[in-house]
């Protein structure tokens, strides 16, 4: 059977991504072969396009580390031909293929069910970027965060950003939108956030060791010096849940935050995190915590036009969420 798929080819270290006509028979092993309906765009798919070598070192490879389609064919007894899955983390889309893509075949332990609540467009909507916002809010409740307290998000334009601005707006937390593009401030207000401010106000390097406590609790996707920054400035007992180090993977603090504040540093990992928390956050994206995002946060493109937008990430271009129709 052949169908298409978006495909990076790597000659001489420059790369070059087209849609293909590929057949069944080139896809990696797996239980599950599933006709994909959507996916969506996140960061990591324009570094796997750029030849990242930590997300992908084979080439030809297809990107797209998120999708959600039918189950066509199962060799596993936990799912059944027409069954609804979603497929992010592990090693989709990074060093195996992805999801931009009419088909993909992967092991079933890479697959949960679509929960009830949320059609498959709207899973996309949120993708790797929601389930990490949601994974991040998850830990920070377990360390008693609690509706009403105030908690920062760093590089709130992006992904996972904007829909942890959404969702803790969605569960009635004062959410603090650090970002550099002043020309978004009120789309995150609409999104809602409480207050934007400049993220310069968290990027430069302070001699001391404790800052004035300013919020309660954060969602970094920044890393560096932001990180560090966070740690100062968090109240006594607060938390940060760390997932991204667009700034920086570099942390350069002292232990004086944690000891005479009693911080917590909350590790995410949406790509390797068990599947019972994949399910559980799913499952509240799908109930209490489903959000009613503005119809321009969401652009839905088809699949032809996905490199396109894959290039305007690689610029820092994109605001919103961007979901491609696969069919
Ligand atoms: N741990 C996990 O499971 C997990 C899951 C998903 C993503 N991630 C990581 O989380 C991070 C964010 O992912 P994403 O998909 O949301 O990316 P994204 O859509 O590209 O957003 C990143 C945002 O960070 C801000 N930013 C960019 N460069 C910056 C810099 N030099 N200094 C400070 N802020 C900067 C920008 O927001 P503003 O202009 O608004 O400041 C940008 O929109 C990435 O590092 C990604 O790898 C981790």
């Amino acid at each position: 059977m052949q169908f298409k798929a978006l495909l990076t080819t790597e000659n001489n270290g420059s790369y070059q991504t087209q849609l293909v006509t590929r057949h069944v028979d080139e896809l990696p092993p797996g239980e599950l072969l599933i006709k994909v309906q959507y996916s969506c765009l996140n960061y990591k798919d324009a570094l796997s396009t750029s030849g990242h070598p930590g997300i992908t070192k084979n080439f030809p490879h297809t990107p797209g580390v998120d999708a959600v389609g039918t189950v066509a064919h199962s060799d596993s007894d936990d799912f059944t031909e027409g069954d609804a899955v979603i497929v992010t983390g592990h090693d989709f889309g990074m060093h195996t293929d992805g999801g931009l893509s009419q088909y993909i075949r992967v092991p079933a332990a890479w697959a949960i069910p679509l929960p009830q609540g949320l059609s498959a467009q709207q899973t996309m909507q949120l993708g790797t970027a929601g389930l990490t916002a949601g994974l991040s809010l998850l830990k920070l409740e377990a360390m008693g965060a609690k509706p009403g307290d105030s908690v920062l998000v760093t590089g709130a334009t992006g992904g996972v950003g904007c829909l942890s601005v959404a969702l803790l707006a969605r569960c009635g937390y004062k959410a603090i939108a650090s970002s550099g593009k002043a020309q978004y401030a009120d789309k995150l207000k609409e999104l809602g956030a409480s207050e934007v401010i400049d993220r310069q106000q968290l990027s430069d390097a302070s001699s001391k060791a404790l800052l004035k406590p300013r919020w309660q609790h954060a969602i970094d996707c920044v890393g560096g010096e932001t990180l560090v920054n966070i740690f100062k400035t968090l109240a006594p007992g607060g938390s940060v849940a760390a997932s991204g180090l667009v700034a920086s993977p570099q942390i350069n603090a002292t232990v004086y935050p944690f000891i005479l504040r009693g911080i917590n540093l909350l590790g995410i990992d949406s790509v390797g995190v068990g599947n019972a928390s994949r399910l559980a956050v799913w499952q509240r994206l799908a109930s209490d915590w489903q959000l009613q995002l503005p119809q321009d946060f969401i652009t839905e493109i088809p699949l032809e036009q996905a490199y396109d937008y894959i290039t305007q990430f690689k610029q820092g271009d994109i605001f919103g969420r961007i979901v491609v129709k696969i069919s």
